[in-house]
């Protein structure tokens, strides 16, 4: 991390606190098929990607998303209306930048959510799961390369990525909302592919209970800004081997099922945060 990341990141950070994103709390981070979550924020202000200065271009035309600031559950949240995947193209700082942005706006705690694959053979479609720790399985890190101190240290302590405050309180949440949750390790690969059944074994013998494509860059880079992190996950298929096939279309239709219960259990979930 130079010098002009960070200054690119207090430029992008200054547009929006000018546009009256000040004070936020907390961050949220919604992944595919979850962005809904963010029009039920109060007097919001939604800036489009592509309008903040500094912040990766959208590779896919029309559907670059926003960040929507605004009051949830009582708190002053500034949310990702989609999200950077590194199997897009970008680097793992791109991904990233929001987190760092986020931090440089005051945000002191993070929901991460997504889509992803049961791997736990108790898991079933529409299953919300509380990500209990993760393992990185990107073959890369966002923190590679120089480190800025003032950013956060060196070497970056992940015995605790997911507060195990915040994953009682979720916990907490989903019990009064009458929700079953689950508990488990999520294992972030690069994609773009769906995997292999061999990979889900792996997977599986790893230690993994659902496996994605998103959400281990920024909950490192979040721990590595110091940030409390919750993180969710919607599962939206059995991992493959499990069932015939997979598809994209298969997943967003799942993430809409379940979206009323997911937006209950974050909301829910930050008012107690
Ligand atoms: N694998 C990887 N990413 C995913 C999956 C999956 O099965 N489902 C949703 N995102």
């Amino acid at each position: 991390m130079d010098e002009k990341y960070i200054e690119s990141v207090n430029k992008a950070a200054s547009f929006l606190k000018e546009k009256g994103m000040v004070d936020a709390e907390v961050g949220l981070i919604l992944g595919s098929g979850l962005g809904d979550l963010a029009n039920e924020a109060q007097e919001a202000i939604a800036v489009p990607y592509e309008d903040i200065p500094e912040f990766p271009v959208s590779t896919v035309e029309g559907h670059a998303g926003h960040l929507v600031y605004g009051m949830l559950g009582g708190k002053k949240v500034i949310a990702m209306q989609g999200r950077f995947h590194f199997y897009e193209g970008y680097s793992l700082q791109e991904v990233t930048f929001p987190v760092r942005v986020m931090k440089a706006l005051g945000v002191s705690s993070v929901v991460v959510t997504n889509a992803a694959g049961g791997v736990n053979e108790t898991f079933k479609p529409g299953d919300l799961m509380i990500i209990t720790d993760h393992i990185n399985m990107t073959g890369g890190n966002p923190l590679l390369g120089p480190n800025d101190a003032n950013q956060g240290p060196r070497f970056t302590d992940m015995s605790v990525a997911y507060d195990k405050g915040y994953q009682e309180l979720v916990e907490d949440s989903a019990k009064e909302l009458g929700i079953d949750i689950k508990h488990g390790v999520y294992m972030g690969l690069t994609g773009p592919t769906y995997e292999t059944p061999a990979e889900v074994r792996m997977v599986r013998t790893m230690g993994g209970d659902a496996v994605g494509m998103s959400t281990v860059p920024e909950v490192i880079v979040a721990r590595h800004a110091d940030m409390k992190v919750a993180g969710i996950s919607c599962i939206t298929n059995f991992a493959a081997g499990m069932q015939e096939s997979l598809n994209h279309e298969e997943v967003v239709e799942v993430t809409t099922k379940v979206r009323e219960s997911f937006k209950s259990l974050v909301k829910t979930a930050i008012s107690k945060m």
